[in-house]
Order: C-alpha cells, then structure tokens, then sequence
C-alpha cells in the first residue's frame, strides 16, 4: 500500500502507546489494529488500484446528480429565489467544513469503513455500530432514490424521441398520501430503475477499476454538460430575472426571504452529498494518506464553484417561478430559445449519465461499510467476503444491490430523499466530533492531512450540519428514529455477542 514501511511503523507505534480502549459498550477500536488491517495485502483483501484523479472523479460521479439535475428548480421556485446560489453557498460551508474533517480521518485511518471506522477508533463500539447503520440511509438509499430520478429522466428522454414506456412498468406501486400512509398507484414496477440498479451492482462485482473506468467516462460527460449550460447559458442571461435576489419572505415558514435561503439550502444539501463516499475507497486507493484528502476536497471544490454558476446561469436565463419542473435545466436552456435548443438534447443525455454515476459510487460506496463492520463481526461475516478473482466484497455488493432495487421499484423518489439527507447530515456531525475528540485523545498522532482552524473548523460543522438537520422537519426526524431503533436491536441481538473486539482477551 502507499504507506512507506518506516511511516507505518511510526504510526503503529505511536497507536499502540497512545490508545487506552475501554471495555464494552464504548470499546475503541485500537488504532494499531486498524492500520495493520490497512496494511493487509493479498487475495483476500481489496485492490489497491485508485489514483488521486481516479478518487476525485469517484467524487465527482457520487456528487452531480438527482440535486443539481432536479431540485435546484424546485428550491429557487419554492424556497429561495434567485437567492438560491447564497443555499448553495451555505450548504457547500456545512460541507466543506465537514470534508476538511473527513479528510482529517480518511489520511489518518485509511480503512474501507469510512465514518464508522473513525466512530470506532474514537467514541466507541456503540456509536461506530449507530453511524454505521445511519450510513445505510446515505448510501444505499440515496442509490434507489437516484435510481427513481434516473428513471424519470429516461422515460422523459424516450418519449421526445418518440419511444412511449408503459407508465405501469416506469412508476413506483407505492406512494404517500397526503396523511403520510402508503397507497398503491395501480404500477407494477418500476423497472428501469430496477434494471440500472442490477446492472450496475454487477458491474461493481466484477471489479473497481472496471467500475472506476466506466465511471470516469460518465463523469467527464456530466461535467461536460454542465460546463456547456454555464458557458452558453451565461450570454442569454437577463439580469432583470436576478431582482430582487432575495425576493421577499411571504411570511410562510422558509418561503423566500433568509428563511427561504436557509430552508433552500436544506433542499439542495441533497445536491453535495457523496465527497464523503471517497473515503470508503480508502483500502483500494494506492496512496491513501495523501490521496483521500485530494479526492474528497477536490471533489467538493469543483462541484461547488460549478453549482454556483450553474444556479446562477439558470436563474439568470429563467424566472425562478417557471424552474418548479422535475427537469429545470431543460426549461431553463429551453427558455433561452432556439439558438440553444441542440444542448437540450445533451443535457439530458448528461443527466441520463450523471444520475447513473451517483447510482454507481453508492452502490460501491454501502459494501465497503458493510465489509468493515462485518470484520469487526457486528454483521455477519459472509458480508466481509473478497472475491478470489475480482478482489471485490462481493456478497455485500449483491445484498447492496437487491436491497438498493426493490427500493427503487416499489418506491417514489419524495419518500426516501429526507431520509437521505438527515442520515448524511448525523454522519457529518460525528466526523466532525470525532476529529475535536481524537484531538484531545491523541494530539501527537501523526496525520497525513490536518483539519485547519480546530476547534473552530469541526466546531462549525457541527453547528451548520445540525442546523440543516434541524430544519429538515418532523417526519424525516421520526423515521430516522425508527430506523435507528431497528439498528440498535441489531445491534444488541447480533453485533454485541459477535463482536470482535469484546472477544479478544
Ligand atoms: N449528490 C447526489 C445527487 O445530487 C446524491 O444526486
């Protein structure tokens, strides 16, 4: 792996000095232990294969998708205004904030675990398991609501085309009333959502390097489009459409004026989430400690200096009223009349391709959690299992997928989105604890990449992450506790008695 055999000495010694694990429920995961797991190689290990630019397009590919392609127009129509670029601004500082202490944890613990890996090394089995289980919420659900999107976007593309899909076959069987209870639609399934989701789970089976070549492609395409839209958009933009920038608050909780910006940008946080799902590549990345922290703020940075032009570009060219569509950059390229109607066309194409690539690197992303934790024997350990030939976790890839594919056939995009973000959002949080705690813990640890500004930097994520959380209303709240009671009774019924760590004398 990338760490020279003096470096990893240095860090296995100073781990073994400094970490004091206390027993039980807040058992640490000594540090010693998991950078000889790092160090592992062979067949029964992941493939170290990744390069810096390969983990910043990783990024890249999980970051622009269903957000930017499809709620900007909502957030600016309902929520913001013109004002949505200041929602992008704001979500991207929660984020940077949050990156900047991944990238903290990523260079010092590179382990395919991500966040509950570093949960782990510093506040303990219990909460490591709590982050682990919230993970599920980020990646394998925002892959079936993606997936929806896609899907959507198809169906859409086709019919311009003159190629009209059965709705029974393209629409979810299940949706929510309006008193929050799951009807039936009279769909069946929605299969292309169920097709991307499948093919996609066996191409990540057969190998990263395969996964990360297609992905890189689509992420070259996608930045493609979105560098057009600013580029050509930018001379059809009417400034008149930008006053007022903050169109006045109507009163009405987070419509329009600051309330609007903020509740804004809980709407399009949705748009950033994925810098993170770099750091579950850590164990197949050549160079780890320098690398993770490229891939994870290089990513970040592109994506939001992008939105911003992007959110500018099509409120300029569109009166934000008219972005309330499930396809606002068509309306707003559209808006710009004929002379752009040829990159309509494209930007659906890189939408198709976009939303397909955050499928791809969640979809990558859930296995390397659930390969983590089933090493530690909180889950079963079929799930730790590399394949001989394509060195992938590949029996969690396939659990991943199915599950990943029943969700997006029988399921609405709307009903699983908050979920999402409020999952992303408490892992954010506890990265960002994490990194004032392991402070204290082991100042002297020798860190690939170090969180500037502590305590100010973590101290404000936690600030700006739990206010978006805050905001993200009632419901999301309840189902996120509802899932976490599901995983704590996991947890106390299997992973408890299983685990590893509470094994060893
Ligand atoms: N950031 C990803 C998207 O917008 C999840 O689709």
């Amino acid at each position: 792996m990338g760490l020279s055999p003096s470096r990893r000495a240095r860090w296995q010694r100073e781990a073994c000095v400094t970490v004091r694990p206390t027993m039980g429920l807040f058992s640490r995961k000594p540090l010693a232990t998991l950078m000889e797991e790092a160090g592992e190689e062979g067949q029964h290990t992941l493939r170290r294969s990744l390069t810096a630019s390969n983990l910043v397009l990783l990024g890249i590919g999980a970051i622009i998708g269903a957000g930017i392609f499809v709620l900007t127009g909502t957030a600016a129509a309902q929520h913001a205004g013109p004002a949505i670029v200041l929602s992008f601004v704001l979500a991207g500082l929660g984020c940077l904030f949050a990156g900047l202490c991944y990238a903290e944890f990523a260079s010092m613990i590179p382990i395919a675990g991500s966040a509950y890996t570093y949960g782990y090394a510093t506040l303990g089995e219990l909460l490591a398991w709590i982050i682990g289980w919230d993970l599920v919420l980020e990646y394998l659900f925002s892959a079936s609501t993606v997936a929806v999107g896609w899907s959507g976007y198809v169906v859409a593309f086709l019919s311009r085309l003159g190629v009209h899909l059965p709705g029974s076959l393209t629409n979810a069987p299940l949706t929510l009333s309006d008193s929050h209870d799951l009807v039936a639609t009279g769909a069946v399934l929605n299969v292309p959502a169920v097709g991307l989701v499948l093919l996609l789970t066996g191409l990540l089976v057969i190998g990263i390097r395969e996964s990360a070549a297609v992905n890189n492609f689509i992420v070259y395409l996608k930045l493609l489009v979105v560098v057009l839209v600013i580029v050509f958009g930018a001379s059809y933009v009417d400034p008149a459409n930008w006053t007022p920038f903050i169109p006045e608050a109507t009163g009405k909780p987070g419509e329009f004026g600051w309330g609007g910006i903020t509740a804004g940008a809980g709407v399009i946080f949705f748009a950033y989430i994925g810098f993170d799902a770099v750091s579950t590549a850590a164990q197949e990345a050549r160079n780890p400690q320098r690398d993770l922290p490229i891939g994870i703020l290089g990513s970040l940075a592109v994506c939001t200096v992008l939105y911003i032009l992007m959110a500018l570009v099509m409120t300029g060219i569109a009166p934000y009223a008219e972005l309330d569509v499930p396809h606002p950059v068509d309306v707003a390229v559209s808006k710009a009349g004929p002379a752009l109607s040829w990159l309509a066309m494209i930007v659906d194409i890189g939408a198709i391709a976009g939303l397909g690539s955050v499928v791809l690197v969640m979809i990558m992303a859930q296995p390397r959690i659930f390969y983590a934790m089933a090493r530690d024997g909180l889950l079963p350990q079929a799930l730790g299992k590399i394949h001989p030939r394509y060195q992938t976790p590949y029996v969690a890839t396939i659990l991943t997928g199915v599950v990943a594919a029943v969700f997006a056939g029988l399921f609405p995009i709307g009903l699983l989105g908050e979920l999402v973000s409020i999952g992303t959002l408490f892992a954010f949080v506890i990265v960002c604890a994490g990194v004032l705690l392991l402070r204290r813990q082991d100042p002297t640890m020798l860190r690939g990449f170090k969180t500037p500004l502590v305590p100010w930097v973590p101290s404000l994520g936690i600030l700006t992450c739990g206010y978006l959380m805050y905001g993200l209303g009632t419901e999301t709240w309840l189902r996120l506790m509802v899932w976490m009671a599901i995983g704590l009774a996991i947890y106390f019924l299997y992973g408890r008695k299983h685990s590893r760590l509470a094994a060893e004398p």
